[in-house]
């Protein structure tokens, strides 16, 4: 209850002024840290993301002819597969039926734009990721196991992608051009680098 009269205004109390001012201050400073640390930690990456996108070694001399290993970078799958001399024939048996046979697409390293579409023509490195949404294709290598004209490749049986052995992708298919192949190199004849091109 006020004593003050009719028209008569309170006087400003200047230790009370002060302390508001103070305290109003400080919880701006505590708001503003803690809208921070949340929007730090999001620009940051965190240390799984790093390791995620660190090259991956891969000791590939004990892969057999036709053999497929995955392993994952970026957090994608990415595929090694050893092929054999008749895997490789089947490459020419197919390209008629390609949509991008010469890889004219940007989708792979200069290095490997060629008719292997590899480094090495025995080894074929590709993202394991099919370029109309995003499924994963199965490796099918038996002639004849998706249809009467399969000369082996990958199948994507989300809407019937057909990649051939060289993951080129067939005419009329959902998926418009050919699977990704990573940067990649050898550092000796056994070890595979994937995600790094390296220095030649
Ligand atoms: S995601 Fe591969 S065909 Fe659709």
């Amino acid at each position: 209850m006020s004593d003050l009269g009719p028209g008569e205004i309170e006087p400003v109390d200047e230790v009370k002024r002060s302390f508001l001012k103070k305290t109003s201050l400080f919880l701006g400073a505590v708001g503003a840290a803690g809208v921070g640390v949340p929007l730090l930690g999001y620009l940051s990456p965190n240390k799984s993301t790093k390791e995620a996108g660190k090259p991956v070694t891969i000791d590939v001399s004990s892969m057999k002819m036709g053999e497929q290993k995955t392993v994952l970078w970026r957090s994608k799958p990415v595929w090694v597969i050893r092929r054999s001399a008749e895997m490789l024939a089947s490459l020419s048996l197919t390209s008629a039926f390609l949509k991008d046979p010469d890889s004219a697409v940007d989708q792979q390293p200069d290095y490997a734009r060629n008719a292997e579409r590899s480094v090495r023509p025995d080894f074929l490195v590709l993202l394991g990721v099919c370029t109309h949404l995003g499924c994963s294709p199965t490796y099918r290598p038996e002639p004849k196991s998706v249809d009467d004209s399969w000369n082996g490749g990958f199948y994507c049986s989300c809407h019937g992608s057909k990649f051939d052995l060289a993951g080129r992708v067939y005419k009329n298919m959902p998926a418009p051009i050919n699977l990704e192949v990573p940067p990649y190199h050898f550092m000796d004849d056994n070890t595979l680098v994937i995600g790094d091109s390296g220095s030649g």
